[in-house]
């Protein structure tokens, strides 16, 4: 990836408040930015603060890793401040030890935990998915283009670069403008039909209920993409859901099942051969702040139900039914033939997929992209904090 678009810049929220930063207090161990912009001042603590100075001495520009060590906040004189004040877009604090610190307005409202926002995102069921189409020169040439592709898929999930020419090749070409392939047991790049070559009914043409992938890996893989390379039969649509929204509206029909699945665990699994795969986590995930991060959803890849206490057997079920009944309900079923040219990349920490059955010789081609790459790419275009 091209080193254009790299660089901090002041986003549209917060190009206005900078500005509106005029007057600091300092208060009992802690320091209060004022903004006529803002309802509430903003508090950064003196120790979070020393922990954050940028200067040479503690931090090292060229790796970008802290130099700073923690344990010198142990002395009082270290998280002591003399003197602070504002001027133009800088913070200046000194130090009860004589160290001064400079610290960027704007940095320090992108990392406030106060103004912390999640990215937008666009929920959507049958009736209001609108994918967007990138056309494969542009992505492979632009950085706009890209970024825009980025964008789509952090708000609705699911983005398509069309145009690929349909072979292998082109498709990884199209996948490793992204990021790298990701390599797991099924390989790097893979290609299949109905051949069975792995133990997965993705390798056969039956149908296929919406799920995601890898539930029995800790980290369940980032993408999907999905490339039909060829298909001379009928059927083979497939099913996109938005596992996000579904569990929106499980929320709203069943606060109790939202919450024991998102506690108890749903373990997955995968054995084959000299292969035991496990992952023994909710269905549900949540960051800190308690917001949906990750869907694990595959009925078939469930493991033994070790996780759950008897007496709370028979409700789990009819929680799980439930979110099923969701998942499947046709309002919430996208249905989408993957044409040869047409690339699809899906989020599976969200996006739900599956198959209708088929019939005629198909032959698809895709790969995963691993979580942490894939959000790197998207926050060296500023798309993710
Ligand atoms: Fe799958
Ligand atoms: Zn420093």
């Amino acid at each position: 990836m091209k080193q254009v678009l790299k660089q901090n810049p002041v986003s549209g929220v917060f190009k206005c408040l900078v500005r509106s930063v005029t007057n600091v207090f300092l208060h009992e161990g802690r320091l209060q930015l004022h903004s006529e912009k803002l309802g509430k001042p903003l508090c950064f603590y003196n120790v979070w603060l020393r922990d954050h100075c940028r200067c040479n001495e503690c931090y090292h520009v060229r790796t970008n890793q802290r130099l700073f060590d923690i344990l010198k906040l142990d002395q009082d004189s270290v998280s002591k401040i003399n003197k602070a004040c504002v001027k133009e877009d800088l913070l200046t604090v000194s130090w009860a030890d004589g160290h001064k610190s400079t610290y960027s307005i704007n940095w320090l409202l992108q990392h406030t935990h106060q103004l912390k926002s999640r990215n937008s995102l666009e929920l959507w069921d049958s009736s209001n998915l609108k994918i967007d189409y990138y056309p494969y020169e542009k992505f492979m040439s632009c950085d706009k283009v890209l970024r825009d592709f980025l964008v789509a898929m952090v708000s609705k999930g699911v983005a398509i670069v069309s145009d690929v020419p349909p072979s292998v090749i082109k498709t990884r070409e199209t996948v490793e403008r992204l990021s790298p392939v990701m390599k797991t047991f099924y390989g790097e790049m893979w290609e299949f039909s109905d051949n069975l070559e792995y133990s997965d009914t993705a390798y056969t043409s039956d149908a296929i209920e919406s799920h995601t992938d890898t539930t029995y890996m800790l980290q369940s893989v980032g993408i999907q993409v999905l490339h039909c390379l060829k298909h001379n039969g009928e059927g083979g649509e497939n099913t996109l859901v938005d596992g996000f929204n579904c569990v929106k509206q499980f929320k709203n029909e069943s606060y109790q099942g939202y919450n024991m699945l998102s506690s108890l665990s749903t373990p997955g699994e995968y054995i084959d051969g000299e292969r035991h795969y496990k992952c023994d986590l909710p269905m549900l995930l949540h960051n800190q702040e308690n917001e949906l991060i990750r869907v694990r959803y595959n009925t078939h890849d469930r493991a033994p139900l070790e996780t759950v206490p008897p007496t709370l057997i028979p409700e789990y079920y009819r929680h799980l039914i439930h979110l099923t009944k969701i998942i499947r309900n046709p309002k919430n079923v996208y249905l989408l033939k993957l044409t040869p040219g047409n690339v699809i990349f899906m989020d599976n920490w969200r996006i739900l997929h599956g198959r209708l059955a088929y019939t005629g010789a198909r032959v698809m081609t895709g790969c995963y992209i691993d979580r942490s790459d894939f959000e790197s790419s998207a926050r060296f275009f500023n798309v993710l904090p």
